[in-house]
């Protein structure tokens, strides 16, 4: 039974692997059998997740460089074809975006915002999925965040624009490629905490922190961990038939239609002034 979760023999290619969720994702896929490629400008941060996960006896294939970087991109599957020749699961994790008041945002960080979130998952899309087509069998995972289907309320609309483009670009791949073997799924992570600083954001400010926290009946924010299981389900063969799916993983934030708690930052903001 526990042989539709095992990926011995497939390879990944999880981007942003250096830490956080993306980290989890590599982890958790070479657990269950998967050969890893790692993808993320921290160079030194993937060097350390493919120490661990050679040490679990799986390849593990070190990349750096950045997503947004279409050459780099190109190359990636290229050595990706030599060492490997087949790819069989991409985690799109990689991400970052600027924030600010939307009358004030300037068009270039609107544009990297774009690029580092959208154009690149699904310029990696494009490269996997010509291979996984192909081969008749692949899955994608592309992070989103509730952000893309609720706004926080935190100055961050070109974050959730950029991941409702995420969320829409997973429709559309899954719509066009169910049919010949290739899944496309989207994950929508609440706050997650990690490496990303929103812990020490958190520190500074007890009250997003109790903000956060009140949008998230479960209680707790999230841990990169929270996203092995599922990385999992998704990469193997029993989720075949899960495709197109929009995946909440938020300790039911999105069920209770929080945001980004129940009353968001910048509302506070403006009745404090009232
Ligand atoms: N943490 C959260 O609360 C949360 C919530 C919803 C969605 N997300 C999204 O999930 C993803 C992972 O978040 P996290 O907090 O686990 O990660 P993180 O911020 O801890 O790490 C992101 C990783 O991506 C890499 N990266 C960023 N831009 C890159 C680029 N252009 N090229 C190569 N590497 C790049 C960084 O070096 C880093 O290792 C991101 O896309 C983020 O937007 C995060």
């Amino acid at each position: 039974m526990l042989d539709m979760f095992d990926l011995s023999g497939r390879v990944a290619v999880v981007t942003g692997s250096a830490q956080g969720m993306g980290r989890a994702m590599a982890l958790a896929l070479a657990e269950a059998g998967a050969d890893i490629v790692l993808l993320d400008r921290n160079a030194a941060g993937i060097e350390a997740t493919a120490h661990a996960i050679s040490a679990m006896g799986r390849k593990a294939l070190p990349l750096g460089g950045d997503v947004t970087d279409t050459d780099h991109i190109d190359g990636v599957f290229a050595t990706v074809d030599k060492e490997f020749g087949r790819v069989d699961i991409l985690g799109n994790v990689a991400g970052e975006a600027k924030a600010g008041p939307a009358e004030a945002m300037a068009l270039s960080d609107i544009r990297a915002t774009f690029h580092n979130l959208v154009i690149s998952r699904y310029y990696t899309c494009q490269h996997a999925g010509r291979r996984m087509l192909a081969q008749g069998r692949g899955s994608i995972m592309s992070i989103g965040s509730i952000s893309g289907v609720n706004s926080l309320g935190r100055e961050q609309s070109v974050y959730g624009m950029a991941m409702a483009a995420v969320i829409q670009m997973t429709r559309e791949l899954s719509t066009e490629w169910a049919g010949r073997g290739v899944r496309v799924n989207c994950i929508l992570p609440a706050q997650v905490l990690g490496a990303n600083g929103l812990g020490p954001r958190m520190e500074a400010d007890p009250w997003l922190r109790d903000t956060f926290l009140r949008g998230i009946p479960a209680g707790r924010f999230g841990q990169p961990d929270d996203i092995k299981g599922l990385s999992i389900w998704l990469a193997s063969d029993s989720a075949s038939w899960i495709t197109g799916a929009i995946i909440p993983m938020d300790g039911g934030n999105t069920a209770m239609n929080a945001g980004g708690g129940l009353l968001a930052p910048i509302m506070e903001k403006h009745l404090s002034k009232k």
